[in-house]
């Protein structure tokens, strides 16, 4: 089972290298009428995604506990459904889904500021490895 920071990192790399397609494609064909839709693609699901990734890695404590992946379930959820949201709204068929991916970004902010108020950050002197530790004699 890979750890949620894995799962954080990997799902980030995907998202990115969708939204640089995208990204290719808008400079190839001269339209950037949807590059809102991209740009939040790439911020939240690379560059927030990428955060969170790293609070789990430094924070085992964090990492271990079940909301964790309610948290990584939260910010997918918000890039798959407020990126086609945003196309929607911007070609004008409804803001419906915009909306919907808005409230589920605001809660996936929100869980991430009370996971790591419940938790700190980094991990305590029992969790860190010992990178330096000799193997006994
Ligand atoms: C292969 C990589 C990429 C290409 C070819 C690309 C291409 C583009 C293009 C053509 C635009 C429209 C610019 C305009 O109309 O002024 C744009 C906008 C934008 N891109 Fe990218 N992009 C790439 C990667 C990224 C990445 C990695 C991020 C963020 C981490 C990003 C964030 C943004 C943002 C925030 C905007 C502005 C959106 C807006 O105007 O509402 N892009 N990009």
């Amino acid at each position: 089972m890979k750890s949620i920071a894995t799962w954080f990192f990997a799902t980030g790399a995907l998202f990115a290298l969708c939204g640089m397609i995208w990204g290719i494609q808008m400079s190839a064909t001269h339209d950037h009428t949807l590059s809102p839709a991209h740009g939040h693609l790439n911020l939240i699901g690379f560059v927030a995604m990428s955060v969170f990734g790293t609070y789990y890695a430094l924070t085992p404590r964090a990492a271990s506990r079940r909301i964790a992946a309610v948290h990584y379930a939260l910010v997918v959820a918000t890039v798959l459904v407020l990126t086609p949201g945003i196309v929607l709204a911007i070609t004008g068929q409804g803001e419906t889904l915009a909306k919907l991916g808005s409230v589920l970004g605001v809660l996936s902010m929100a869980l991430f500021g009370f996971v790591v108020l419940r938790n700190g950050v980094g991990a305590t002197d029992s969790e860190r490895a010992e990178p330096y530790a000799q193997p006994a004699e």
